[in-house]
């Protein structure tokens, strides 16, 4: 099961291959923001990948709408639509960063 780490927690966790980062990481307890329940439309589970990008799946039309909308630079991805694939990845989630500024 790849593993992969969020940054702000300094924790690692394993998500099953397939799952999105947004369902493993609420399997282990970790919550972030997922305001609009997974659907695409919120941008609150944003995530930037640290490590890994490059083995991730292409984001799917629904990610693709917000993010052209948001005009989100490649490495950030939506939680709720980026599945895990068999490499590890590194993450910052977005809204634990801003809590984490100064
Ligand atoms: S939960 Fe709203 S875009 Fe991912």
């Amino acid at each position: 099961m790849p593993s992969v780490k969020i940054i702000e927690l300094d924790r690692e966790i394993n998500i099953p291959e397939g799952d999105t980062i947004l369902q493993g990481a609420m399997a282990h307890g970790i919550t972030f923001g997922f305001v609009c329940g997974g659907n695409a439309a919120c941008g609150t589970c944003l995530v930037k990948v640290l490590e890994g990008l490059e083995t991730l799946r292409e984001r799917n039309s629904k990610e693709d709408f917000l993010a052209k909308a948001m005009m989100l630079d490649p490495e950030f991805r939506l939680g709720c639509q980026t599945e895990v694939s068999k490499a590890p990845l590194v993450i910052s989630i977005v809204s634990l960063a801003r809590e984490q500024r100064p």
